[in-house]
């Protein structure tokens, strides 16, 4: 899912993202609740109308944001009190009202409120944590109002520890969601504990529904996280970079800005149908960035949205066929070899 925190994949059209093959984008209940508010955003038509995408959108509950955003949050038993990093405005936030928001928003998939620690952190802190999100669920569920073609995602806490995330998968699939996310990752604890974590934790989910890795990744942790059972991941990678002149490409990264790009008449890569690599040269994406111009964050994104997307019809054709096997240490060994 590519992320569109305040109801825009930033520097792209719709349209644009549409080309990528993305189905489906990210908003935040977060962002959107400050600015431009969700009683406006409703009054817009809902997030679809507001940013031009019929397709799905799926919506974050806001509690991560606000502990890695907000300043000055005050956490307690019902919910979270915090400060506006916009204009240090106090709000709260809670099951209920998060999942009214996510409503008021017209979210296809409304994500449960949740607690998600930092890691490393104590097995006492984890486990408080975890009952907590866990009572959350509960109450979201409660105000979650169902409809046809919409849905609710449980989150799986518990950090790194497994009889955690054993009861916190226990907890959410006695509630009974459409699909189930794997929140606290990627929160610090690196890519051998995240796939260890993955190892003993998707095993114990629903089979036949979707299981959701929040926040993550590099192409490597999809490709890892897709072996251990993931079907969906969202993070500002591609994007983010894109915007700080970073590639993804089948041979790895490129930094754009780098000189040894100013004079490369070739496209950034070879194996790629998206406008920045049919239509232009590295040397053009390189003079972009150096004259700071809006175009080249535009293109690049464009460009690593289409890497990210290929990467994932990649692998979904390969797991049809059998052949995933054949393919990861194909891709890895790709990324490992450099630049074309
Ligand atoms: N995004 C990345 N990790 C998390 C998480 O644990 N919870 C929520 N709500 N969002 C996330
Ligand atoms: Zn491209």
């Amino acid at each position: 899912m590519p992320v569109g925190t305040v109801g825009t994949v930033k520097g792209m059209t719709m349209d644009a993202v549409r080309s990528t093959g993305a189905g489906i984008v990210l908003g935040n209940t977060y962002h959107l609740m400050l600015r431009p508010g969700a009683e406006r955003v409703r009054k817009m038509g809902g997030l679809h109308r507001m940013m031009d995408w019929p397709g799905p959108i799926l919506t974050d509950s806001g509690g991560f944001q606000v502990m890695s955003l907000g300043a000055l949050r005050k956490l307690d038993a019902d919910g979270v009190t915090f400060n506006s990093h916009i204009d240090g405005s106090t709000h709260r936030l809670t099951p209920e009202s998060s999942t009214r928001i996510q409503h008021a928003l017209n979210a296809t998939i409304t994500m449960c409120f949740d607690e998600c620690p930092a890691l490393p952190a104590t097995p006492e802190r984890l486990a408080e944590s975890m009952e907590l999100s866990m009572r959350w669920a509960a109450r979201s569920r409660e105000a979650f109002v169902p409809r046809e073609g919409y849905g609710q995602f449980g989150i799986v806490q518990g950090g790194t520890e497994r009889d955690l995330r054993a009861r916190s998968v226990r907890a959410l699939t006695e509630i009974g969601f459409e699909g189930y996310a794997i929140g606290g990752l990627a929160v610090g604890e690196g890519q051998e504990l995240m796939f260890a974590t993955l190892d003993f934790t998707t095993p114990l989910l629903p089979e036949r529904q979707a299981r959701y890795l929040m926040g993550v990744g590099t192409p490597d942790d999809l490709l890892g996280g897709v072996e251990r059972g993931v079907d969906m991941f969202d993070c500002v990678m591609p994007t983010r970079a894109g915007r700080t002149a970073r590639a993804y490409t089948e041979r790895g990264t490129l930094n754009l800005r780098n000189a040894r790009h100013a004079d490369d008449l070739r496209p950034l890569s070879p194996h790629c149908d998206c406008l920045a690599c049919t239509r232009h040269s590295r040397a053009y994406l390189h003079h972009l960035f150096r004259a700071e111009e809006m175009l080249g964050p535009t293109l690049l994104t464009w460009h690593n949205l289409a890497y990210y997307q290929r990467l994932m019809r990649t692998i979904r054709a390969a797991i049809l066929d059998g052949t995933l096997p054949d393919l990861a240490p194909r891709l890895r060994a790709h990324w490992a070899a450099g630049d074309w």
